[in-house]
């Protein structure tokens, strides 16, 4: 075990960096798209409804690798139409298909969580705001997703936990990440603490973030009163 932590420390590290960027990127893009779509999902009009309940259940309920090969594998199937548009050289790129596919996927978790949150916001204080005269734009931006997402927060940070972790899946495509790298020095070495040592590095990045959470979560409840 110690030879492979004197000899691979770098490489290994490469990959927790790789690892945490991917991870990164994909949560904080689907955190930002999860906004509106939660919003509208939130609302009765079928129209909205209908197409968004149907990319949830597509991507809640089909395994992340099958997803993955989907992106990776099936965008190689149009080859002539990806280099009309010029998007054939994008779609080649491991980690632009991990990043696309982890997105999604995050994306149709992270909009069902908002949207729970969204429809558990006390009633009180949504009256409150309309009885002020708020118009809807204004009630949802000062009053619904405030209070929104500090019920959401736990499950916030449990989401981006379990992308973290799944984001090793991405090393079956050929990305370098923390997993990536483990199978590169295990088919090296044949060493089984390889794996051990992936998992206390994975182990480690959770538990880094698990108490940064904790530390937002706490200042979020001390001002936000209700
Ligand atoms: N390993 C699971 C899968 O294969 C989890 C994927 C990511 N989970 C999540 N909450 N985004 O589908």
């Amino acid at each position: 075990m110690l030879d492979i932590i004197q000899s691979h420390t770098s490489t290994l590290l490469n990959g927790v960096i790789l690892t945490i960027k991917i991870t990164f990127i994909s949560v904080i893009i689907a955190s930002i798209l999860s906004i509106p779509l939660s919003v509208l999902r939130a609302r009765s009009e079928l129209y909205f409804k209908l197409p968004i309940k149907a990319f949830i259940s597509f991507f809640r309920g089909t395994p992340l690798i099958a997803q993955l090969f989907l992106v990776y594998y099936g965008t190689g199937q149009f080859r002539p139409f990806l280099m009309d548009i010029g998007m054939w050289a994008f779609f080649r790129d491991p980690i632009n298909c991990a990043l696309l596919a982890f997105t999604l996927n995050s994306l149709a978790y992270q909009t069902e969580i908002l949207r729970g949150a969204i429809q558990s916001v006390n009633r009180g204080s949504i009256e409150a705001g309309r009885a002020m005269g708020m118009k809807s734009t204004l009630l949802y931006r000062r009053i619904i997703m405030p209070l929104a997402y500090r019920l959401a927060f736990p499950a916030l940070g449990n989401e981006y936990i379990l992308m973290l972790k799944g984001s090793a899946v991405a090393s079956v495509i050929t990305v370098m990440d923390l997993m990536g790298q483990t199978r590169r020095v295990f088919s090296q070495t044949f060493d089984i603490s390889t794996y051990f040592i992936a998992a206390c590095l994975y182990l480690l990045i959770t538990t880094g973030f698990v108490f940064f959470w904790h530390q937002i979560e706490r200042i979020i409840n001390r001002h936000l009163v209700y």
